[in-house]
């Protein structure tokens, strides 16, 4: 029988997802986009798993460098979170609208947010339009632990 494509997005997009800025470093340049496709893969080692989609400037620089950051966004940045993944005039622009640090690893690491982390990637599944990689917490930061930012709240939605 034929996949019921109205279904199976209904369906998909019931899974809950949290709303992240993905930071990558390359050269000495960063750049970042909002990812919703993030989860935890292990307690030990502990290890989150990220979608990528192929086509987008950061998902080279992820698999050259094999490091990517997370920052955890507070429930009130949804308007931060449309300045990345709207276009950009240049590679990293997006981070005029967001001051940020580099972490430990080299990671852009948002100043105003609950915080971040830095991954180092351990595998990658690359079969479909997005790769998904596999990456171990190497460093965590928290700023202010408040309520995070979830797709739901914001009424986009990506996929399904
Ligand atoms: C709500 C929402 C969630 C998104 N989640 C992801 C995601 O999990 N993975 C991904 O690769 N792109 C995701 N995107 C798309 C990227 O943010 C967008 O393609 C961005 O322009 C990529 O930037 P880059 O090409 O500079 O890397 C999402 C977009 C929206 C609107």
């Amino acid at each position: 029988m034929a996949l019921d494509l109205e279904a199976k997005k209904v369906l998909l997009r019931k899974i809950p997802h949290g709303l992240f800025i993905c930071g990558v470093s390359e050269g000495g340049e960063v750049n970042g986009f909002t990812a919703s496709w993030v989860t935890q893969g292990s307690f030990e080692p502990p290890l989150v798993v990220m979608a990528v989609r192929r086509e987008g400037s950061s998902h080279g620089i992820i698999e050259r460098t094999k490091l990517f950051s997370l920052n955890f966004l507070r429930a009130d940045q949804k308007d931060l979170a449309a300045v990345f993944f709207k276009p950009q005039k240049a590679l990293g622009g997006r981070f005029e609208a967001a001051p940020f640090v580099l972490g430990e690893f080299g990671l852009p690491l948002l100043e105003d947010c609950i915080g971040g982390i830095e991954c180092g990637l351990v595998d990658q599944v690359s079969v479909g339009d997005h790769t998904v990689f596999v990456a171990a917490v190497v460093s965590a930061s928290i700023q202010k632990d408040c309520e995070a930012l979830d797709l739901a709240s914001t009424g986009w939605s990506y996929g399904g």
